[in-house]
């Protein structure tokens, strides 16, 4: 059964045009998370000074939507204090690209456990505690209790 899937502008728009692809040599913080179902991988890079994100930068090894929110989530977090991008959620990523297919939803909670995993990166090396920062998920699956709240 073949499923037509319809995507916003600003998905497509970051998806063929994304924002802040790449490295950052010797990041403050850097996070890697994975899809066992779809296989796809996204590396999330911060850079972090006095408290603020000043650049992030991701490579994404996967699906469109995968491209898309993991450049909205880096637009995102840039210029806001550790804690300010700890509440970037998936909800909010995709809410910025102005929704997502359904079947495409765990696509952005990769962007926001990227996101998380290199602020704990980050936390762990400086040995400081963010409150409200849990070690990084490494394996997203479709498990994860923000489908269980979105029927
Ligand atoms: Fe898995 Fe998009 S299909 S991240």
């Amino acid at each position: 059964m073949s499923q037509v899937m319809e995507y916003s502008e600003k998905v497509m728009d970051h998806f063929t045009n994304p924002r802040n692809v790449g490295e950052i040599e010797n990041a403050s913080g850097v996070g890697t998370v994975g899809n066992a179902k779809c296989g796809d991988i996204m590396r999330m890079y911060l850079e972090i000074k006095d408290g603020v994100v000043i650049d992030a930068k991701f490579k994404t090894f996967g699906c469109g939507a995968a491209v898309a929110t993991s450049s909205m989530a880096t637009e995102l977090v840039k210029g806001k204090t550790v804690e300010e991008a700890l509440l970037v959620t998936n909800k909010a990523v995709m809410e910025a690209l102005d929704g997502l297919p359904p079947v495409k939803v765990h696509c952005s909670l990769l962007a926001e456990e990227a996101i998380h995993a290199a602020l704990w990166d980050y936390a762990e090396k400086n040995g400081i505690t963010v409150p409200g920062l849990k070690p990084p998920v490494k394996d997203i699956d479709e498990t994860e209790e923000f489908y269980k709240t979105e029927s």
